[in-house]
């Protein structure tokens, strides 16, 4: 298998936004330098070709030229119109996760990263997926704000402590690829360095049947990250939110994932996993319509550990 090592000043391209990224890199590039060219082309010109000639020289009076402030205003506007539709479509293409993506999460740390996969194993440092497929990376931070850089795939997000953010890409190319972080995140920030293997479809299967084989001989049974849920939802909120739908103390879990939630203050939002995050640790925060006006749930906030509420809120979501 290929190490593509990121060194050069555009890595080999691995995502399939890849290209999509350098093009517009590319173009904000050349129209800039012909932008630059312009402007310092003619002051150099306009200097020596109006340069005072003799003591009795004077300046002429010339008050505007129409066609001349027209041409200098349009032009730019079209290139920055340009750059930003083009932009923004690159944009949402990173951004906008497919529904049905490969999920894996992620866990920054000083100095190092933890990658956990549905069937409740971690692997550190080096993350390994399918080819051709969508991943979604939910991250999140032990510590303080890291950053997730993968140069051949061209996209980058912020690993914050306290919520997650989603970082995906579809990668195009088997081999192996640089991890960097790319916020300075204390004294060994430069040595966070990690892999990105991208497999096969099968031989990713053989990798992960194998994963799963290795922890269950080392004793470690990887239960499913969900199956942890449940435990933790029949210890801690079985009494008060049904998974069926039906109402008893507080809402119903049953299709609560995705769903638009309205609240007795605060406008509407759909239930993404920071607002299970949030709602987890602090009930108060955001009371469903019909609940209010105060929650009557305890603060969860730093009496659960970081593994349940993620265990819980895999849990949650599989509630279809
Ligand atoms: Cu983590 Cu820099």
């Amino acid at each position: 298998m290929n190490f593509y090592l990121a060194n050069s000043f555009l890595p080999i391209k691995a995502s399939a936004m890849a290209g999509k990224v350098d093009d517009l890199y590319i173009f904000l590039l050349i129209s800039s330098a012909i932008g630059l060219l312009f402007s310092i082309g003619a002051m150099i010109v306009l200097v020596f070709k109006y340069k005072r000639k003799t003591a009795e020289d004077e300046t002429a009076n010339i008050t505007h030229n129409h066609t001349l402030e027209f041409a200098w205003s349009f032009i730019p506007f079209v290139v920055f119109m340009v750059s930003f539709f083009w932009g923004y479509n690159v944009y949402s293409g990173i951004r906008n996760i497919p529904k049905n993506a490969y999920e894996v999460k992620v866990i920054g740390r000083q100095w190092s990263w933890e990658f956990a996969y549905k069937d409740g194993f971690s692997v550190g440092n080096e993350l390994v997926v399918p080819v051709n497929k969508p991943i979604k990376l939910l991250m999140t931070s032990q510590d303080v704000i890291h950053s997730f850089f993968v140069p051949s795939f061209r996209n980058k997000l912020d690993v914050v402590p306290g919520k997650y953010t989603a970082y995906s890409f579809t990668a195009n190319k088997i081999g192996t690829f640089d991890l960097f972080c790319t916020e300075f995140c204390g004294t060994k920030h430069s040595n966070m360095i990690g892999k990105i293997t991208v497999k096969s479809q099968a031989d990713f299967d053989m990798w992960y049947k194998k994963k799963v084989e290795t922890e269950k001989a080392a004793g470690s049974d990887p239960v499913l990250l969900a199956r942890k849920g449940e435990t933790v939802y029949k210890g801690l909120c079985m009494a008060c939110h049904s998974i069926d739908g039906t109402k008893i103390v507080g809402p119903s879990l049953k299709g609560l994932f995705g769903s638009k939630r309205e609240f007795e203050t605060g406008p509407s939002m759909v239930a993404d996993e920071n607002y299970l995050r949030e709602s987890i640790l602090l009930s108060t925060a955001k009371v469903v319509k019909g609940f209010g006006p105060n929650s009557t749930m305890p603060v969860f906030k730093g009496q659960i550990k970081e593994k349940d509420v993620d265990a819980l809120i895999e849990y949650i979501k599989s509630l279809k």
